[in-house]
């Protein structure tokens, strides 16, 4: 039996490298992560609570994505005929397929979530102002390349599902004044959803924002080292600092595997969906652009397209300039500034879990402005004007915790964040639960 011994001694040492092999991995692996963090972190920011993982989570995801997507590229063809049966394969009969589909799937949409929740908190503890100013912004940019991400992917099974949604989606485009015709024929690649739109997609989405995203976060990495780290409130006394290595990278390993574990079991027991094969003379009735889209389908639904697309790009245009609108440091790192700040949000909040739901009830219900101002034309009636009144809500509740609560400029801005983010999430539950046939308001239970 001594071939049997040689062979495990032989297994032994392959499987076991000897103590100086593991001491020269242990460096590459330590030297790995002390490019991406200094050697030493304060411990005010180490604690969970401070980031809620929430970056860390969105990058893994990020790198999750990638290796799932290289890996479904070597059975998914971009071709209107072939795509379908591709992805049907991958349900079917390709081992592991449907488990590499879902997760892949299940961790874009997850993404979409961790990155909406990082930008709260960054907002939240204040990390938009000083130094970080230009960091916020760089993740702005990576908050609108993950809707791209997600949205040119979402085109990619070619059932019915994605074809709609697509359809719906790229339709709001030319809406948009002056380039949105151009934006939607350059995606397109012709006036309708076809092959051209499904080719140009997927080179979008496997190549051009692969890219954009690899040096987009590098950057964002990079500046939140030189930007001197995670948001923490000023320190009356000397603050300690922890070694990187074990107690940052024990800590990211632990969420890393924590989130892992729950994507993997969850696209296990939920498959990614695939319904029927595209059909262009069949659409589904209601037609649902992709969820993430569905607050802005919603305000289409109570206004002029262009006001609804004007109000988003008001809302996207404040978050950019959010750094020139509040430049006071001195609360840095203080969760919703202070006491008042706290009030402002829940109040903020609460206005927008009540008002939200009322607004959309009484103008399907009740109130119909273009009949009531005939004479006046929809852009104005049913653009213009409820676009002013909403601007002009938002500056009522900025001058109302102003006012009522003494707010300092800081503080009322949270309240006005935080209503606008609720209304947002409630817009979309909207869309996704409270609309039925025709766009109708059903009630889903
Ligand atoms: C794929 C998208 C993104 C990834 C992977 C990412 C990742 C990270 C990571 C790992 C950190 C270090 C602190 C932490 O773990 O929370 C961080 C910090 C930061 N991020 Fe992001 N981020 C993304 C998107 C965004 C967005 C949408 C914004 C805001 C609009 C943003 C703004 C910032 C700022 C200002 C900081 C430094 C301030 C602080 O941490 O207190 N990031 N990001």
């Amino acid at each position: 039996m001594s071939w049997l011994n040689a062979m495990i001694d032989r297994l032994r040492y392959r499987s076991v490298p000897p103590p100086e092999d593991r001491s020269r991995m242990r460096a590459v692996a330590n030297n790995l992560v002390l490019h991406l963090h200094p050697t030493r972190v304060p411990a005010p920011a180490l604690r969970f609570s401070r980031t809620w993982g929430l970056g860390g989570i969105s990058a893994l995801l990020s790198v999750l994505l990638i290796a799932t997507g290289v890996l479904l590229m070597f059975r998914y063809d971009a071709s209107i005929e072939r795509a379908y049966p591709a992805v049907q394969a991958m349900e079917t009969v390709i081992p592991f397929g449907s488990l590499l589909r879902g997760i892949h799937h299940w961790a874009g949409n997850l993404l979409m979530i961790t990155v909406v929740l990082h930008m709260v908190r960054v907002f939240a503890s204040g990390g938009f102002r000083g130094e970080r100013r230009m960091n916020w912004v760089v993740g702005l940019g990576m908050l609108v390349l993950v809707l791209t991400f997600n949205f040119t992917g979402y085109l990619l099974p070619w059932d019915q599902l994605a074809f709609w949604a697509i359809t719906v989606g790229t339709g709001l485009l030319i809406y948009v004044p002056l380039v949105g015709q151009a934006i939607s024929d350059f995606l397109l690649g012709g006036p309708e959803v076809a092959q051209s739109a499904l080719r140009n997609f997927y080179a979008l989405h496997v190549a051009l924002l692969p890219v954009v995203l690899i040096f987009g976060l590098s950057y964002h990495f990079w500046r939140v080292r030189k930007d001197g780290g995670v948001t923490i409130p000023p320190q009356s006394e000397q603050v300690t600092k922890l070694t990187t290595i074990p107690h940052l990278v024990t800590a990211e390993l632990g969420v890393a595997l924590i989130t892992l574990a729950g994507l993997v079991i969850f696209a296990m027991a939920v498959p990614a969906p695939l319904e029927a094969l595209a059909n262009a003379a069949h659409p589904p009735n209601p037609a649902k652009a992709a969820w993430y889209f569905l607050g802005v389908q919603e305000l289409l639904m109570h206004m002029h397209p262009l006001a609804a697309l004007s109000l988003a790009a008001s809302g996207l245009l404040g978050l950019a300039v959010l750094p020139l609108w509040d430049r006071d440091t001195s609360d840095e790192g203080v969760y919703f500034r202070s006491q008042t700040g706290r009030r402002a949000g829940m109040i903020g909040a609460a206005l927008a879990i009540v008002l939200t739901p009322l607004l959309v009830l009484v103008d399907e219900l009740w109130l119909d402005l273009p009949t009531l101002l005939a004479p006046i034309s929809t852009l104005i009636s049913n653009g213009l004007l409820p676009l002013l009144l909403t601007l002009g809500g938002l500056a009522g509740i900025y001058a109302g915790l102003r006012g009522a609560l003494r707010a300092r400029h800081s503080e009322a801005l949270v309240g006005l964040f935080s209503f606008v983010m609720v209304a947002l999430v409630v817009l979309t539950a909207v869309g996704i639960w409270f609309r039925g046939p025709n766009m109708a308001l059903v009630w889903p239970f």
